[in-house]
């Protein structure tokens, strides 16, 4: 092995969505498989044990590139040399929780998560928060990280993602590689807007493949924005495994990439783009490319999906009100 070895730190490493991740990351599909990574695992103190066992199986697996795991319950030495940092532990809404105190509770966790990155992680720091409310988190630790550039945090919608591209391959009989430039607009909840309007199914425009208005705003958007919630509906418990992998795919295509005449969605700060106020983390269509990505410009956004993503963005702008009254950003 004689590449450095790159130090990526998960929290809620004990949680389920920790269990399907770390896995994968120690066997080379979040970086690639000639990346040796050292993972530093971060979890609060009723979670060290659980962690500690996760652990001792990822020694059990003799993966070749696992350089090295360390467990903490603080984040400053968590996030102690970070070049990537997955933030998947988050305070879970409970019975009776409103929306107000769900945002609170996440405050105490992703505001000092941001304070210990600004302080401690390595200059070239990359940022997926998991943990939901995911573009509110984000934008919490964000604005408790000045020092770290801002486009270097993200929130999940990649997830939303796969599931938008399976389902339209399944209504419309095509293999799932056949699809390319479908995109996630707005917040990871379910306001989200999975837009097929600039979509291709083997090279044809997927709306007009699909033909059918009515799919498109009664079946496909509401099964999308919901699935999450049938998920937790059906597994009694939210999506893990899924969850886990298209935090590697969101990753694995920031640092290496999206393929040619191809994009994907990341929740990501705005800069304006599509009248999406700057500064709210919002997912849109990207590429990436030598560990950056840009926005795709140019699209012509129909009167369809324009009232829905700004119904999306609308619900982004009150999280951001709320976060700012409770004094988190
Ligand atoms: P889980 O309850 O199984 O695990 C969460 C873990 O986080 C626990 O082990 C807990 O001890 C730990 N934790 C809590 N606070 C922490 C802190 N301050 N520092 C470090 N660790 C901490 O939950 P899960 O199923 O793994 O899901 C995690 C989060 O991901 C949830 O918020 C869930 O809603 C979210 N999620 C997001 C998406 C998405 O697409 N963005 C998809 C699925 C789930
Ligand atoms: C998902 O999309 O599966 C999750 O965000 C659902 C949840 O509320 O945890």
């Amino acid at each position: 092995m004689t590449r450095t070895p790159v130090n990526v730190t998960v929290t809620g490493a004990a949680g389920q969505i920790g269990y399907a991740l770390l896995f994968r990351i120690a066997s080379g599909h979040l970086l690639g498989a000639d990346v040796p990574v050292k993972l530093r695992l971060l979890e609060i103190p009723q979670g060290m044990k659980a962690a500690e066992g996760t652990a001792m199986e990822l020694d059990d697996c003799a993966f070749p590139l696992l350089a090295g795991i360390d467990i903490f319950d603080d984040p400053n030495q968590g996030f102690d040399g970070a070049n990537v940092a997955l933030l998947v532990g988050a305070r879970p809404r409970t019975k009776g929780m409103e929306r107000g105190d769900l945002l609170a509770a996440n405050g105490g966790i992703f505001k000092p998560q941001g304070q210990a990155i600004n302080a401690h992680a390595a200059d070239d720091i990359k940022v997926l928060v998991v943990g939901n409310p995911a573009n509110t988190n984000a934008l919490i630790a964000q604005a408790a990280a000045p020092d770290v550039p801002a486009e270097r945090f993200t929130a999940m919608t990649r997830l939303d993602h796969n599931r938008a591209i399976s389902q339209l391959a399944a209504k419309t009989g095509s293999a799932v590689s056949d699809i390319k430039r479908l995109t996630i607009w707005g917040n990871h909840s379910a306001t989200q807007y999975p837009d097929i309007f600039h979509a291709e199914i083997a090279g044809k425009n997927a709306a007009e493949v699909v033909g059918d208005e009515l799919w498109l705003s009664d079946t496909f958007i509401p099964t999308v924005a919901k699935r999450g919630a049938a998920i937790i509906e059906a597994r009694g418990a939210s999506s893990a495994a899924s969850a886990a992998n298209a935090a590697i795919d969101h990753v694995h295509t920031w640092v290496n990439g999206t393929a040619e005449g191809d994009w994907t969605s990341m929740g990501i700060p705005s800069d304006g783009s599509y009248g999406v106020p700057a500064g709210l983390i919002s997912s849109f269509p990207v590429t990436c490319k030598d560990g950056k990505y840009e926005i795709v410009q140019g699209l012509d956004i129909n009167e369809f999906s324009r009232t829905r993503i700004d119904a999306s963005v609308q619900e982004l702008s009150e999280e951001r009100d709320a976060v700012r009254e409770l004094g988190l950003i």
